[in-house]
This record gives structure tokens, C-alpha cells and sequence, in this order.
């Protein structure tokens, strides 16, 4: 067989250090993300507070950082203060965005204290949509102040003496949307999110700012929104978000399986913008990307047939939305988008999967039942695991494919990362449907030695996981080799068709030691 694509890497020629908060991750009050996701009073495997055991022991083994909360789109007409004080007191509410009765059962003590179980960061979504300046102060006040306020004594009251320091906040959520409660346009969103920022520093000085950028890239307005918002906030905001979702369009795999080179191009639009608002503003600072919605989600059947059912059915608590069974195929989609990820992150400091639990989820459960991994569980995890140090830039060369939505594409999409300890991760996508494709990588500058593969592949693109049974999981990939001269190393390795692969390699050093 001859080499399809070949990869040259130097261990000194990095892109950026990979950012822990590229691997987060997003619990919304929508359809069973929270109730009967991640809580379930009297689940078998709940504990007293009602955290289900189960989902909390598949999140710490998939390994998000940091967990976006409350929304999405619910946060743009939530008031913060229904979800603390007494249970017992909370009100009951409709939520409009997602046509869904709201308890309150769970709310913000419960989010952190869920948080600090399953050992992640909490990224707080203010509402921007119906509320204002005064509700983020004053959400802000009540989580990160000390004490001696109304609304800081109000927090310890309900059980939390210590403030619960959350250090990133998004300034509300796809406001570029129509379908977005209190949606406005750039100047009116830019403007706001700049006074509400202000404010916001004023508060606590050592919060991080994301401000609200697109909704995808197919927006009409994107790019005009990154511009106007960026120039009421640039001098008051640490991040930008872009939210990105992929699916397959009428059986078009080629271009579903190049969803990453669309990811690559909308982060790099972004980021030419985000340079010229800062060179025209005179600022000298860094505005990073925050990719904080971005998964496979086939969006027809929601737009098409879900949301009518949903309208249907009547207003009812935690109805099941959005809950995709991801195949073959949409884990080699996730497994390419967060390479896409890792390779940019010069420029992207953090990026969320939506979501964690059910909706759109690498993780499933059923009320009272069992829980499971879908296919889209396993690059997550593997990444997760194995992203660690620089990102390497790759110079890669071979064979491509043509696919309709995005042009020429390389038929193997690849990211390698390099660390400290001198372990290297290699994350190769092979968009080839009918072929192995053969890739020869070249790693300058470390000798080194494959002790870890993993490959999801599979001879039905189509097969899924379900509760009861996981046949898609990563299996070794057999044939892997690795040839050592002076100046590095050689290492070989044949994907299957429609795969996706995580090599894990060290220096022979290092192993040794
Ligand atoms: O993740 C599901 C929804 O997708 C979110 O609520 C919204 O922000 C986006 O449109």
C-alpha cells in the first residue's frame, strides 16, 4: 500500500500550550440534562443529595474541566434567585425557551456543590436576554463576596459560607439569534455586555469575561457581530465565544467527516477579527476564543419534528429533548473537531461540548435505570486523557477528497501534542469511506516509542451504543510501528476506513527512567 499522507512535526515548533479549559463541557436546564441526568433523587445509585452516582463515576472517567451552567438558551429568561433559598420555597415556572415546566429543585448551591464532586471548574451564564446590569451584579455579588452584604449573607444563610469564587462568566447567550429570548442586535448586545462588564469588574476584579460571538458560522451576521460587539467590549472582555455544530447533510459523509476544516476556518475568521478590533482600538492585550458550544447534532429532526412534539405534548417538567444517538460515524466527527481544537489553540482558550448529560451527550441515562457511554464518549475521553503540554504544528502533505460543503480537504486530519515528560499524543482522523489510508508521521527532535492506541472504526458506520450494551469503544490498532534515526522518529501506522485514532507515544528516556 502506498503512504496516503505523510506528517512532519519538530517537537520545538509549537502552536500553544493545550489549556485544561479546552476539554469543558455544559449542564443546561433543558429537556433531561439536570432532572433525571445528573440528579435523581432516590436513583439507586444517588447519594443524599441526590447526585446520581453513576453519571458522576462516567463524567470523572470522561474528564471535563470546567462545566458551563445554567444555559443555553434557558438562561435568557431565568432568574437566578428561583434557584437558591429553601426547596421547599422555590417557584415553580415555565421556561419558555425550551417550552419545559422549571422546579427549581436544582439550582446554583446544587450546581457547585455537584461541581466540586465531579471536580470541575463552573463557567456561569448570566441572563442577558430579559434581565440586565442589576441581576449580574447582583448574581456576582451573592456568589464570589465574603459576607457582610445582603446578598453575600443571603448566600451563607443558604448553606454556603464561603463565597463560591466562580472566575468565569459568559455575558449572556447566542444573542445574535432570533430564536434567542431577548434577542438584540450588535450595537444593543455590545453595549450591554460592555456596561454589565464594567460592572462586573467593579465587583470582583478577578473575573473572566466571555462575551457572546456567534451562533455558527452560517449566521448571517457573523463576523459583522464579532466586529461591532468586540468594539464596545474589547477592553473589557478575556474571551469571545463562537458556538459550532456539525451534522450530516443527505448522506454527504465526506463533508460531515471534514467538519473540522469548517471549525478551523470559523476560528480563524474569528481570530482576524478579534486582531484588527484590538490594532484599531490601540489595546495591548490578548482576547481568546471560547469555543463553548460546539458538538454533532443532527439539527433537522429537531427543527423539523422534535420541537412540534415538544409543543405538542404540553407544558411538562424535564421532558426528554434533543437526545441523539450518536453512531460510528459522529464519534470520528467529535474525535476530528477536538483536533481541530487542539490544533488552534493559539488561539482558542476554551471550548465546551454540549452538552454532558442526555442532551446531545456523550453520557445517557434512564430515568431510574442505567447509564451509558455513546460512541461520542470515547474521543472526548482519549483527549481529555492525552492533550497534554504544545500543540504541534504539522505540516501535513498526500492524499485528499473532494467534498461538497468545503472544498479539498486532506484525507487524514491530524494533531499531536508534546509534553514536558516528553510524552507525544497523535489524533488522526482518516476521511477516507472505503480505504485504509496509510500515514507516515515524522517527529523531529524525540525518540520515541508507541505504548498506547486506541481506534474507533467499524465495519457499520451506523452502529450506536445503548443502555444495555456498548459495542463502539475503542479497540487497539494493531501494526503501529516506529523507526529511530539522530533526529527523531519515524512512526507508521495504517487507519482504517472512516476512523478515528489516538496514538500515545514516549521518549524512550523517559520510559526508561
Ligand atoms: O445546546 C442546546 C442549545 O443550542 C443551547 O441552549 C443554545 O445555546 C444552542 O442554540
Amino acid at each position: 500500500m502506498s503512504v496516503g499522507i505523510q506528517i512532519e512535526a519538530d517537537v520545538s515548533d509549537v502552536a500553544g500550550a493545550v489549556p485544561r479549559r479546552l476539554f469543558g463541557s455544559f449542564v443546561e436546564h433543558m429537556g433531561r440534562a439536570v432532572y433525571t441526568g445528573i440528579f435523581e433523587p432516590g436513583h439507586s445509585t444517588s447519594d443524599d443529595r441526590g447526585f446520581r452516582g453513576d453519571v458522576l463515576g462516567l463524567v470523572r472517567e470522561l474528564g471535563p474541566s470546567v462545566v458551563r451552567y445554567p444555559g443555553g438558551n434557558f438562561v435568557s429568561a431565568h432568574r437566578w434567585e428561583d434557584g437558591v433559598g429553601p426547596v421547599d420555597r422555590r417557584p415553580v415556572r415555565l421556561d419558555p425557551a425550551w417550552h419545559s415546566v422549571e422546579s427549581h429543585r436544582f439550582g446554583l448551591h446544587e450546581f457547585a456543590a455537584w461541581a466540586e464532586a465531579a471536580d470541575v471548574e463552573v463557567m456561569y451564564a448570566v441572563n442577558l436576554g430579559t434581565r440586565g446590569i442589576q441581576e449580574a451584579a447582583d448574581v456576582l455579588e451573592y456568589c464570589n463576596h465574603p459576607g457582610g452584604t445582603e446578598l453575600s449573607e443571603r448566600r451563607r444563610a443558604n448553606g454556603a459560607d464561603r463565597p463560591f469564587g466562580f472566575q468565569l462568566w459568559c455575558l449572556g447567550n447566542e444573542m445574535d439569534g432570533p430564536w434567542q429570548i431577548g434577542h438584540k442586535t450588535a450595537d444593543e448586545y455590545g453595549r450591554l455586555a460592555a456596561e454589565t462588564a464594567r460592572v462586573m469588574r467593579m465587583i470582583d476584579p478577578g473575573v473572566e469575561l466571555v462575551v457572546a460571538g456567534s451562533s455558527n458560522q452560517e449566521m448571517p451576521t457573523f463576523g459583522h457581530w464579532e466586529r461591532t460587539v468586540l468594539e464596545h467590549t474589547a477592553a473589557l472582555v478575556d474571551h469571545i465565544s463562537l458556538h459550532a455544530y456539525y451534522q450530516e447533510h443527505d448522506g454527504d459523509v465526506a463533508s460531515y467527516l471534514a467538519s473540522a476544516a469548517a471549525l478551523d476556518g470559523y476560528v480563524r475568521t474569528a481570530a482576524g477579527i478579534i486582531d484588527d478590533v484590538l490594532v484599531k482600538a490601540g489595546l495591548d492585550k490578548k482576547i481568546g476564543i471560547s469555543v463553548d458550544e460546539w458538538n454533532v447534532w443532527d439539527q433537522r429532526h429537531w427543527n423539523d419534528v422534535e420541537q412540534h412534539e415538544l409543543i405538542a405534548g404540553g407544558w411538562r417538567e424535564h421532558p426528554p429533548i434533543i437526545e441523539d444517538d450518536y453512531t460510528v460515524t459522529d464519534a470520528v466527527v467529535v474525535g476530528s473537531l477536538l483536533a481541530s481544537l487542539v490544533r488552534n489553540v493559539d488561539r482558542v482558550t476554551m471550548a465546551n461540548q454540549a452538552q454532558l448529560v442526555n442532551v446531545i451527550a456523550p453520557i445517557r441515562t434512564e430515568p431510574g435505570g442505567g447509564a451509558w457511554r455513546q460512541t461520542t464518549f470515547h474521543p472526548f475521553s482519549l483527549v481529555s486523557m492525552l492533550a497534554k503540554g504544545n500543540s504541534l504544528r504539522l505540516a501535513v502533505t498526500g492524499d485528499t477528497v473532494h467534498t461538497g460543503l468545503h472544498g479539498r480537504v486532506d484525507v487524514v486530519d491530524a494533531a499531536a501534542t508534546f509534553d514536558e515528560n516528553g510524552h507525544c499524543a497523535l489524533f488522526l482522523t482518516n476521511r477516507a469511506t472505503e480505504s485504509a489510508t496509510e500515514v507516515r508521521i515524522r517527529v523531529r527532535g524525540a525518540r520515541l516509542t508507541p505504548y498506547g492506541t486506541w481506534t474507533i472504526a467499524g465495519h457499520d458506520r451506523h452502529l450506536k451504543n445503548c443502555v444495555n450494551t456498548e459495542p463502539v469503544r475503542p479497540v487497539p490498532l494493531p501494526g503501529v510501528t516506529a523507526e529511530h534515526d539522530p533526529e527523531g522518529t519515524t512512526i507508521t501506522a495504517t487507519l482504517p476506513p472512516l476512523s478515528w485514532t489516538a496514538l500515545r507515544l514516549a521518549s524512550a528516556v523517559v520510559r526508561d527512567a
